[in-house]
């Protein structure tokens, strides 16, 4: 089975990055997890109409196309989703006909330093998913609260109930995965 990671934050201490990292080792040996960034322009129809589209662009729609699944770990912005989530989201649903997010398993996971661990924006993230076609996972919730506390200073998940929690969802995301597929 093969997954795509996707971290929403670009930055490189990013909390959810190393959520990523903490995950990635918790799947089995049949399981191939590939990172894509979300580091794209901003999406412009101008852009989408040439000959010569980002490489960035390309690389993560082909990604999204030969994946079984996609892990979307995202931080919250002012309660919602952030715009490198969505931005992404809208390149991978264009041009018309070539929605690579139709019917494409998607599991959701956030990390932020508050107390609420994404979960307002979670639900809008899950949200805009399933409305451009993508089967979103809702089997496991994974809302990291006060992730500033759950990483050591290199960058080690070391608050095991989280990795119980991840693991959790890191196999019944397998499982939906695999159901979608049959
Ligand atoms: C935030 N942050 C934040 N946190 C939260 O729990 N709820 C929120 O609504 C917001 N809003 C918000 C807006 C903007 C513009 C920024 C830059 C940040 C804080 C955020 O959770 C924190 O910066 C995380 O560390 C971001 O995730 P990464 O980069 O660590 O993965």
């Amino acid at each position: 089975m093969k997954l795509v990671l996707i971290s929403g934050s670009l930055r490189k201490a990013s909390h959810n990055t190393k959520t990523l990292n903490a995950l990635e080792p918790l799947f089995d040996a049949t399981v191939t997890c590939t990172r894509v960034s979300i580091d794209l322009p901003l999406y412009n129809e101008d852009l989408e109409n040439t000959d010569d589209l980002p490489t960035s662009v390309t690389t993560l729609r082909d990604a999204i196309s030969e994946a079984d699944g996609v892990i979307i770990c995202s931080p919250e912005y002012n309660y919602a989703i952030p715009g490198t989530v969505k931005n992404a989201l809208d390149w991978v649903s264009r041009p018309p006909g070539e929605n690579r997010w139709m019917n494409k398993p998607v599991g959701i996971l956030g990390a932020s330093p508050s107390f609420t661990g994404t979960a307002r924006g979670q639900t809008m993230v899950k949200t805009c998913f399933l409305l451009v076609g993508a089967r979103v996972f809702s089997g496991e919730q994974v809302l990291i609260a006060e992730a500033h506390q759950r990483f050591d200073d290199d960058g080690k998940l070391t608050h095991e109930p989280t990795r119980t929690v991840m693991k959790q969802f890191a196999d019944k995301f397998v499982q939906f995965v695999a159901s979608s597929k049959a």
